[in-house]
């Protein structure tokens, strides 16, 4: 299991022997940022105004989509939350969705990321998550003990002091999302032992486990009920932004209002033709 301690000393290695190493000051940001927000004190109630602007992606419950695009991340170990948010904004994940609601400017610093994993990691997990196909779930739970457990932990509840998310219950197609980002490099904070464990993995394989992950139920203490509705944002306008792009935060960056154009003086139009004969039927 990679600890950042283990991981700093491995980077620490790597750099000695190869004078470049992509990604270092990335990681090293994302790193005490992290620390720093880890030894706040953290306030939900401030958390759930933060959350605020999240809602509009993750949804008011924080169950995201059931296609995955926006994934689940209520129920998330906290510490889990503010890597991803620390790593988001430091580039050692790249989504174009996201990063805009990680930087400074719009989240705050590192109270606002521990105020608002403290927030959303209470909220209780969606009963329907998204799930694959269901056909190969003995495959999958084979490959699960066999190469997750370790580290995920036998229910897939993850391990707060390493930082490893909690996998059960997410959306299916976010699972397959990240694991082929993990495998592929594309996302750079990636556990090294876990790349090694699944480079291996055939399509049958990633499906079939990734399946079996997202079926894994969380204990019932951490699942919401059918139909819950988040009682802190009661105003919000339900599925306003379906099929819409959810807007761009605002200021992004403050953009100079452009000079009024120059219009040119326009030449008198030209008298009109005379319609041809019989073309002025209508
Ligand atoms: C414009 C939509 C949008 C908004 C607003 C948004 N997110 Fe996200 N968020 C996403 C998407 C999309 C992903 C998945 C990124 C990917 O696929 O790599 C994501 C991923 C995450 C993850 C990683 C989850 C995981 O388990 O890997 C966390 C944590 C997160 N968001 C927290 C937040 C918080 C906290 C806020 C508010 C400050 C927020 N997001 C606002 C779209 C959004
Ligand atoms: C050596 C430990 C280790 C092993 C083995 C391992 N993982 Fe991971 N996994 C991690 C860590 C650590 C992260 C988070 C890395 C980060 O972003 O900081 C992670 C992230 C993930 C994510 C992304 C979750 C999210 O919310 O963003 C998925 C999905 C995942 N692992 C699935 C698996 C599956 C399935 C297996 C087994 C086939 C597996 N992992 C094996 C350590 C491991």
């Amino acid at each position: 299991m990679v600890t950042w301690g283990r991981l700093g000393l491995g980077l620490a290695l790597a750099c000695v022997m190869t004078p470049v190493l992509a990604g270092q000051a990335e990681l090293d940001a994302a790193l005490a940022e992290y620390e720093q927000a880890l030894a706040k004190q953290a306030d939900p109630e401030n958390g759930r105004k933060v959350y605020l602007t999240c809602a509009v992606c993750h949804r008011p419950e924080g169950w995201g989509t059931v296609d995955g695009v926006y994934p689940q991340i209520a129920g998330q170990l906290p510490s889990v939350i503010i890597k991803q948010l620390a790593d988001f904004r430091a580039g050692n994940r790249s989504n174009p969705l996201m990063y805009p609601f990680s930087v400074p400017r719009i989240l705050g610093g590192p109270q606002q990321m521990a105020d608002v994993a403290a927030y959303v990691s209470q909220l209780p997990m969606t009963p329907h998550n998204g799930v694959g196909p269901g056909v190969d779930l003995a495959l999958g739970e084979q490959l699960f003990q066999d190469n997750c457990v370790d580290c995920h932990g036998e229910r897939g509840q993850g391990d707060a002091q390493d930082h490893i998310p909690a996998i059960a219950g997410q959306h299916f197609m976010y699972l397959i999302r990240q694991f082929d980002a993990i495998r592929s490099g594309a996302r750079k904070n990636a556990d090294s032992e876990m790349v090694k464990q699944i480079e291996g993995f055939t399509p049958r394989e990633e499906s079939a486990v990734l399946d079996y992950v997202a079926r894994l139920r969380p204990p019932a203490e951490k699942l919401g009920r059918d139909g819950w509705v988040n009682p802190d944002f009661p105003g919000y306008v339900r599925d306003a932004m379906l099929g819409v792009p959810p807007p761009m935060p605002l200021p992004l960056q403050p953009p100079e209002p452009p000079p009024p154009p120059q219009l040119p003086e326009l030449p008198p139009l030209p008298p009109l033709p005379e319609p041809p004969f019989g073309a002025s039927g209508r």
